[in-house]
């Protein structure tokens, strides 16, 4: 007989004479002839209980079930009087394995702080069970988004020699021994420097000039020495790329796919969703739903400065024309001034990188960020420079090596297009869509400065 998963036992229709479930214990209560197991087995958020007679086969181990142990039970599965709708009357029990006293999850209400020490343990936990089951139904969504509008999935390269974003926040990719006197680059792997990916938009772009609309989906690394609640050393980016496509453009399909998300967590049905409305942000169902039901504003960058210096509002860093936005600025505009998510868009050049198309004004580019509540940025993006001069121009301005990038300007120089695309950063919505207030938490193993465990 196969194991079924508590998943399924609790949405059973009728009863079942013979059913097998597996899980790790939540509590155990005895009385004198017979014992309840709450069993989890990370199907779902709920726990499905046992009822074991004593004297049933396996009876005898009942004493080393103890929170976090292992086991396997056999049984009818039968209307439960309690506040479940079904409990497993149990034939059999099996202990798997025993989970002494030392087991760190013995009580309910630790810290975030204090489950991030045992990584490997919490997802077991009610909250990271449902924030990792909600990171899988949410990427399978991505992919359910694109697909359904004919976007083709791309593997971009995870070790690359270009820095898309030109902000020198590179992890080097080497063999040589950083303690070598003779190091150099001659003798090292690739012969040249290289680096983990900051964003996969460059090799991206050449094949949506080729295949037309196109979208990444993997890890991204940057070496930000910023420790925010927002900010990790590697995190998940989906950046689709789309050929004949300008700024408006982008804005339309950045907002389809965030409404899109967004309603695939308010459709959740599991319990998860649930969960996080009512232990974790009881705000979150309203803000979502104001997502999905409200138009995203459209702002420039000038109008928004502007909005900010009339606000009379006291910025710790006070806003002028030309600053790169800070938290504090995206977080007024998203959540005090305009109530929901809105996109600021042609933004100066000099604070953004060489591959953004120069506007009309010589002043600005095709930049646009999408700012919602409670987050700041969660979408980067731009209509990319389709002119061959001009983007020759922006990367000699930057300093940057020209050789380095004469692939990319090829796509400028054989049958060039406007297109454009945006960066999302997947952990960035995970916080969005469940509430919880930290990157660290949404991720399985987070890296940030000087923490790089298990
Ligand atoms: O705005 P960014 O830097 O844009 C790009 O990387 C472009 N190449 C995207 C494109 O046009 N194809 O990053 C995109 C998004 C941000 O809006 C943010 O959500 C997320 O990636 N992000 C981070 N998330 C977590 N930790 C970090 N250190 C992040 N840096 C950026
Ligand atoms: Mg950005």
């Amino acid at each position: 007989m196969n194991r079924s998963f508590v998943k399924q036992v609790l949405a059973a229709e009728s009863p079942c004479d013979s059913v097998l479930v597996a899980g790790w214990v939540r509590t155990r209560r005895d009385s004198k002839s017979f014992s309840f197991l709450e069993l989890n087995d990370g199907s779902c958020l709920a726990n499905v209980q046992v009822v074991a007679d004593a004297g049933i086969p396996g009876y005898e181990s009942i004493a080393r079930m103890t929170t976090g142990a292992s086991v396997m039970a056999e049984g009818r599965l039968v209307p439960s009087p309690g506040r479940q709708k079904w409990e497993i009357q149990a034939t059999r029990l099996q202990l798997l394995g025993a989970s002494p006293e030392s087991y760190p999850l013995q009580k309910k209400g630790h810290s975030p702080e204090f489950l991030r020490s045992v990584a490997h343990l919490r997802p077991r936990t009610n909250l990271f069970g449902a924030i990792f089951r909600t990171r899988s139904r949410m990427a399978a969504a991505v992919h359910d988004f694109f697909r359904a509008r004919g976007f083709v999935w791309v593997h971009t390269p995870i070790i690359t020699a270009s820095d898309c974003e030109g902000a020198g926040e590179m992890f080097r990719v080497t063999t040589l021994d950083p303690l070598a006197q003779n190091a150099s680059y001659e003798r090292d792997f690739f012969g040249k420097p290289a680096n983990l990916t900051v964003s996969g938009q460059l090799e991206g772009e050449t094949f949506a000039c080729a295949l037309g609309n196109i979208y990444t989906f993997g890890p991204t690394f940057r070496a930000e020495n910023s420790n925010t609640s927002r900010h990790a050393a590697e995190f998940w980016m989906i950046e689709p790329e789309m050929a004949f496509c300008d700024l408006a453009g982008d804005m339309e399909v950045a907002e389809a796919f965030v409404r899109h998300l967004v309603q695939t967590m308010l459709d959740d049905d599991s319990g998860d969703f649930e969960f996080f409305c009512k232990f974790v942000d009881k705000g979150l169902r309203a803000r979502l739903e104001s997502v999905v039901n409200t138009p995203f504003v459209r702002c420039s960058y000038t109008e928004a400065v502007d909005i900010m210096q009339r606000s009379g509002r006291k910025f710790e860093y006070a806003p002028h024309w030309g600053m790169d936005m800070q938290s504090e600025h995206e977080r007024f505009l998203t959540e005090q001034h305009f109530g929901g998510p809105v996109i600021v868009y042609d933004y100066p050049k000099e604070i953004k990188p060489f591959y953004m198309r120069l506007n009309e004004d010589g002043k600005t580019v095709t930049a646009m960020d999408v700012l919602v509540p409670g987050i700041g940025e969660l979408i980067g993006g731009s209509q990319r420079e389709e002119r061959l001069e001009q983007l020759e121009a922006n990367i000699a301005r930057q300093g940057m090596k020209a050789e380095n990038y004469a692939w990319y300007c090829d796509l400028r120089r054989f049958g060039t297009v406007p297109h454009a695309g945006f960066g999302l950063g997947f952990e960035r919505l995970m916080m969005f869509v469940t509430g919880v207030s930290n990157i660290r938490d949404v991720l399985p193993y987070p890296r940030t400065p000087r923490n790089c465990e298990f």
